[in-house]
């Protein structure tokens, strides 16, 4: 009977992949009929089971509740799993679905590839101050073929949630402050993943994410409430993930947060009105983590109330909750949900499958040939390298302290100095940590023979040893010094004594920012500003070294350390990157796409605000009955687009072609910028729009327009910029997307302060 039994099964899973390999092509018609004719066999447990996601990664939070995976993959229970590494653990995990299950269906396999696989890049936000699409895009096809050769072929990421508030961890996950930026990144990360049409075995499917919001939670305390105005929610936050959607990107993954007062879980309105009606979404929507089974905890009702909540919006995989397939069967029979709504759902994950390719080769992903020839290799850490260095980004150089010459003696100071754990930076999940290569070995292998480096730790990371066990999680540890401050103190600066120049390695561990890493002091930590004071005391040049997921409060480096160069967390290659920089092999080139604030109490401090009826006048910092403090004055510390570099460019004044348009026409603004410095190197000249009368108030600029160009010692270029009626739209007050008639100021310049203007008039 057994015998039989199987025979029968093995039959089956020949006539579904018979089927598969007949229907390989991808026209819609095909893709259609093939899963027509597969639903037709499934059972409703089985459709169920498609929609369900189990966890089996070793990194859990929330409420995971999955167990006994293998038992419910052969029943037909599970969809996909994630965060499962290993392309032999993947292959006979698969097998167990494909060969063991009644349908044969293969699974998906989801990771976080969030910023590389094994070759690590920049953490988000260092390589969005990259401004360079063509680099970002690399990034993202370079984590596609290695997680694709370990087995993969879904990532949660893009993550494009707009962040205007320093203090929430997750800040160091997305693109900064800017939508129009963040939605050509969104765009540049979803081709680079999914290449052409996710037909190769090296592209993979991404997934964009968090939908809606999640980077405004009150306080920037993840998890929190969201609430704001559908004119900000469409101006200023939606774009990035509607351009991820216009890119094609195959799944969407929910936010934890609320929206408009229901969890974006649960929410019809965005998950079916607005990405899938207004904006044509045709993939499929990911719960984040425990999201359905959160609900309840946001007062939505019991576990089967909030599964049915959430299929009725439109989500279509339960991540990790096991709502779906606790309770959609008995929703079902108590008319709760209807059988097309878990149709429909069971559909967009088989869709996700025969797009993939799946149907047709189950074990597509899983070469092993590839895992050991495609992953943490010579070129693409070549790649990550030179992408890392353009992530950098210099804060301040005063007397040209860099580059530093490749000679005598250079201390390497401080709890980062040495550390390979940290250098991957936050939600790098498949990094082998030891891999990476930290400050010191990098400035080493870059300095070679031409100079000694001699490294301290200096300091603990912070007094407080429980802060610093929360900010060291996930194998990340700084290894904790026992000796007194006082000992680490001197043993530093009997190392500065034999140096000729200081680099202090100081700021956050790469776990003090990222998921749940909310901070509320954003200063550098006691141990390590007192670290910094002695250092300088020394007389020496001190260069800090300024690891950090999230904009920092650096007033008093600001006005006390010669020179800053913010490194963010670049990843497997930073400690090489940071020396080609630090040692001039490579001109800074990163500008900012968050603003550092002076004050935690300003935030939320953006570029792109309103004016207000009582702005302060040009130039003042107090007035009284005006919009100001009256302790500190408005303006940031670190502008929006900053940074500097070894060179300094010019740029002449903004040319039009013409001083107005209609609807129909365009113009083209022009200016030259010039290297007048000594050494080649990259400048990304920005483009910002002010929209001075409208039918609702309107930013005092945003960004519309960039370009990086590389210009030679003393050499110009022009850098043109069209101007179309399509750029000048926003949503009005009825949420229509248009462009109104008026004046406007358009704005060009090095940063989003340091800008020339010129006027035109759309007619
Ligand atoms: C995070 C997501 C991530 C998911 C799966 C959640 O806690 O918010 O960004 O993709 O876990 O690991």
């Amino acid at each position: 009977m057994k015998h039989l039994l199987f025979k029968l099964q093995s039959f089956l899973v020949l006539l579904v992949f018979t089927a598969a390999s007949a229907y390989a092509q991808k026209s819609p018609v095909d893709m259609n009929r093939f899963i027509d004719d597969l639903m037709k066999k499934m059972t409703l447990e089985e459709k169920i089971g498609q929609l369900n996601l189990p966890v089996t990664g070793e990194i859990t939070t929330g409420q995971a509740k999955s167990s006994n995976v293998a038992k419910r993959i052969r029943a037909g229970e599970v969809g996909g799993l994630f965060n499962l590494k290993g392309v032999e653990r993947i292959r006979d995990v698969q097998k167990q679905a494909v060969e063991e299950s009644r349908l044969g269906i293969p699974l998906l396999f989801g990771m976080d590839v969030i910023h590389g696989y094994e070759t690590v890049f920049p953490i988000p936000l260092g390589l969005s101050c990259t401004w360079d699409m063509k680099a970002v895009e690399e990034s993202a096809r370079i984590a596609a073929i290695e997680s694709s050769a370990d087995g993969i072929c879904w990532t949660f990421s893009p993550m494009v949630d707009i962040c205007r508030d320093a203090r929430w961890g997750r800040v160091s996950e997305g693109n900064g402050e800017d939508p129009f930026l963040g939605a050509a990144i969104a765009q540049a990360m979803v081709r680079g993943y999914q290449g052409k049409d996710m037909s190769r075995n090296d592209e993979i499917m991404a997934c964009v994410k968090h939908f809606a919001l999640y980077g405004a939670g009150e306080a920037g305390r993840d998890y929190n409430t969201v609430d704001m105005s559908h004119q900000r929610m469409f101006n200023e936050y939606m774009l990035p993930y509607q351009a991820a959607v216009d890119a094609g990107v195959g799944s969407a993954m929910a936010s934890f947060n609320e929206v408009d007062g229901i969890p974006a879980t649960g929410n019809k309105w965005l998950m079916t009105d607005i990405l899938r009606k207004q904006w044509g979404f045709d993939g499929f929507v990911v719960t984040d983590y425990t999201g359905i089974a959160e609900m309840t905890d946001h007062g939505m009702g019991d576990t089967q109330t909030v599964a049915a909540l959430a299929l009725n919006a439109g989500v279509d995989m339960d991540m990790v909750s096991d709502a779906f397939v606790g309770t959609l069967k008995k929703s079902l029979t108590e008319g709760k949900v209807t059988e097309e709504a878990i149709n429909a759902a069971c559909r967009r994950i088989l869709e996700a499958k025969y797009k993939l390719g799946l149907f047709d080769n189950p074990y597509k992903y899983c070469d092993v040939k590839r895992a050991k020839k495609q992953i943490f290799t010579k070129e693409h850490r070549a790649v990550a390298r030179k992408i890392a260095s353009e992530s950098l980004v210099l804060l301040k150089n005063e007397g040209n302290v860099l580059p530093l010459a490749k000679k005598g003696t250079i201390a390497v100071v401080g709890p980062l100095a040495d550390s390979r754990s940290n250098m991957p930076g936050t939600w790098s999940v498949a990094a082998v940590l030891k891999n990476a290569t930290s400050l010191a070995e990098g400035l080493k292998a870059v300095a070679g023979d031409k100079a000694e480096i001699l490294t301290a730790k200096g300091c603990n990371l912070m007094s407080d040893a429980e802060y610093e066990k929360r900010a060291t999680m996930f194998g990340r540890s700084l290894h904790r010094d026992n000796r007194s401050d006082k000992e680490l103190l001197d043993e530093a600066l009997a190392v500065a004594a034999k140096s000729d120049v200081i680099v202090a390695a100081l700021g956050e561990s790469s776990e003090m920012s990222g998921e749940s890493s909310c901070r509320t002091n954003l200063e550098m930590t006691d141990t390590q500003r007192m670290l910094l004071q002695e250092l300088l005391k020394t007389g020496k040049p001190v260069v800090l070294v300024l690891f950090t997921g999230r904009p920092l409060v650096l007033n008093w480096e600001q006005a006390n350390v010669p020179a800053i160069l913010n490194v963010w967390f670049a990843g497997s290659e930073a400690g090489f990157a940071i020396g080609d920089v630090l040692f001039g092999d490579v001109n800074p080139s990163g500008k900012l796409t968050t603003t550092f604030p002076k004050s935690v109490g300003q935030i939320p401090l953006f570029y792109n605000h309103k004016n207000t009826g009582r702005p302060l006048a040009d130039g003042a910092w107090f007035q009284k009955f005006r919009s100001n403090y009256i302790d500190i004055d408005n303006e940031p510390l670190y502008p929006f687009g900053f940074g500097l570099s070894y060179t300094t460019f010019s740029y002449s004044d903004v040319s039009l072609d013409k001083t107005s348009m209609t609807d129909k026409g365009e113009l083209t603004a022009t200016v030259t910028v010039t290297n007048t410095g000594k050494r080649d190197g990259a400048e990304v000249v920005q483009l910002y729009i002010r929209d001075l009368v409208g039918s609702v108030t309107r930013p005092v600029k945003e960004l519309k327009g960039f370009e990086k160009i590389f210009l030679k010692a003393g050499e110009s270029k022009k850098v043109s910029f069209k101007i179309t009626p399509e750029l000048l739209k926003f949503y009005n007050y009825n949420l229509d997307f248009v462009c109104e008639s008026g004046d406007f100021e358009v704005m060009i310049g090095r940063n989003s302060q340091d800008v020339k203007k010129a006027a035109f008039k759309l007619l």
